[in-house]
Formats: structure tokens, C-alpha cells, sequence
């Protein structure tokens, strides 16, 4: 599959709920925010139909968000329904890790490869203000029950304030080059100011070289992050959908002031 600008999009990011046990500052407004109605959200056997129909359309990468995607009830036999799909060759998930001491074995039995952990710093002080709450030893646990299980190769999502030359940063890098872990920094982002950057060593913000779709929770599909449109695969069927956000997949993201990581996934 191609968009108009010859861009192979090979790469699914499927968000599977709005909710999250995290409330970290920078996803989420004080006052909080707007959940999607339950009924809207799509059930395990449409977020299968859309993955299925993704990947016959050449999508082989597929990612599984949030929200945070382990509070989603049932969260195992999601995960076993879509690894039986036949065509991903990678299949990864990113979770802020509080649940991960208790899942990250019954994920990798499901056959998902690997997992992404949100750290932004190693303060459990700072940890508890960032998230309003969240407590840092759970996460590090669940690093370390990841890589147990095997759910390889370990990669943390850093976001940074100014650079990742900033002490919390560093600090994380150093924890990761002594775990084994790989570490990315990520700019923190204003969707609706249009602000964003390039992930350091990873692939995010790159439009020249985007491969990405992204699925909401309630069924829409999204060519971009940094941008309004979105195609519904319940007015559109999943075909329509997908068809229509890859031929439309604007050629840079500028800014997106319908939708907000709690509910795209970041
Ligand atoms: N800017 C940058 N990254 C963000 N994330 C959530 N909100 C923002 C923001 N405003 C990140 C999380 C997680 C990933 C899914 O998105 O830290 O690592
Ligand atoms: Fe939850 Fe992730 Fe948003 Fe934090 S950044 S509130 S962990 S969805």
C-alpha cells in the first residue's frame, strides 16, 4: 500500500480503549478528560476484522495503545485473537508498565513480541507528580517481569521537557544502558499547537518517511496525529476506511485539535 506521496504504509497502531490508570500531566488536562461511550467502542471481534483487513491490504507491523491498553477487560484473549492473525511479522504493544508484573507472562504466552514502557524519570517522587499518583516500583517491576518473559527487545518511551541532556533523562539512559534496555526520547508535544518533533532513535514525527495508520478506539481510522481527519469504519466499512485514510494521508502533520494521546495512543 502506497499514498499519494509513494509511501509504503506498513505500520498499524491500534488504540483499544480511552481509559488509562495513569493520569500523567502532559496526556491529561487537569479537569480531566471526555471519555468515548462504552458502546461506541469497538468489541474484540472488530478490532480483529480491522487488523485482518489491514494486513491483507499489506500492513505486517501492528502495535496495540491506550489509553493504557492492559485495563482493557480481556485483555489476554485480545491479544492470543490478533498474534493468530496470519501476515504480522511484528507485533508490539506500549503500556505505561503498572500492570505489567501481573501480564507480562500471560501477554507473551499470547504471542504478542515485544513491549514498549513509558519512564521519564527514575525519581519515584517525580514519577508519583508526572503520573498524579503512579507508583514507580510497579513499573520497574514490570520491566523486569518484560524481560523474563521474553517480550524483546525492551524499549522505553522517555519524554523530555527541553532535551534528553536534561538530568531525568539521563538518568533513565543510564538505567537503560544498565538493563539492557533501549531508550527513546520524546519531545513532549502539544497536538493542538501543532508542536512536535522527531523521536531521537526512534521513528516517530518523521513525515518524510511515515509508514503509520492509527485506529481509535471507536472505530476511526487516522492518517495522522498531527491532523483532524479521521474515516469511520462503521459509516465507511473497514475497507472504505482504511482506502480512504491512506489516499488521503496529509503529506506533514500540522495540527490536531479533535483528539489527544489519551485516546490516539500517541
Ligand atoms: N508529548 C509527548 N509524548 C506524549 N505521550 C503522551 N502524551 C504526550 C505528549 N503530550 C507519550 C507517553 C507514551 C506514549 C504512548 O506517548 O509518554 O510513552
Ligand atoms: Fe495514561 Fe499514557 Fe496518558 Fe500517562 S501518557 S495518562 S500513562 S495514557
Amino acid at each position: 500500500m502506497y499514498d499519494r506521496y509513494n509511501r509504503q504504509i506498513s505500520y498499524l497502531r491500534v488504540s483499544i480503549t480511552d481509559r488509562c490508570n495513569l493520569r500523567c500531566t502532559y496526556c491529561m488536562p487537569t479537569e480531566g478528560v471526555n471519555l468515548m461511550d462504552h458502546g461506541d467502542i469497538l468489541s474484540f471481534e472488530e478490532i480483529v476484522e480491522v487488523i485482518s483487513e489491514a494486513v491483507s491490504m499489506g500492513i505486517t507491523k501492528v502495535r496495540i495503545t491506550g489509553g493504557e491498553p492492559l485495563v482493557r477487560k480481556g485483555i489476554i484473549s485480545l491479544i492470543e485473537k490478533i498474534a493468530a492473525i496470519p501476515g504480522i511479522i511484528d507485533f508490539g504493544l506500549t503500556t505505561n508498565g503498572i500492570l505489567l508484573p501481573e501480564f507480562a507472562g500471560d501477554l507473551a504466552a499470547a504471542g504478542l513480541h515485544r513491549i514498549n514502557i513509558s519512564l521519564d524519570t527514575l525519581d519515584p517522587e517525580k514519577f508519583r507528580t508526572i503520573t498524579r499518583g503512579g507508583d514507580i516500583q510497579k513499573v520497574i517491576e514490570g520491566i523486569a517481569a518484560a524481560k523474563m518473559a521474553g517480550l524483546t527487545p525492551v524499549k522505553i518511551n522517555c519524554v523530555v521537557r527541553t532535551s534528553s541532556d536534561e538530568p531525568d533523562a539521563q538518568a533513565v539512559r543510564e538505567y537503560c544502558e544498565n538493563n539492557g534496555l533501549e531508550v527513546r526520547f520524546i519531545h513532549e508535544m502539544s497536538l493542538a499547537d501543532g508542536c512536535f518533533t522527531m523521536v531521537e532513535n526512534g521513528h516517530g514525527g518523521d513525515c518524510l518517511n511515515c509508514n503509520r495508520l492509527r485506529i481509535t478506539a471507536n472505530g476511526m481510522i487516522r492518517p495522522c496525529l498531527f491532523s483532524n481527519i479521521q474515516f469511520s469504519t462503521r459509516e465507511l466499512g473497514i475497507r472504505g476506511a482504511l482506502e480512504k485514510a491512506i489516499s488521503l494521508k496529509p503529506e506533514k502533520g500540522t495540527i490536531n485539535l479533535n483528539g489527544g494521546f489519551q485516546n490516539i495512543g500517541g
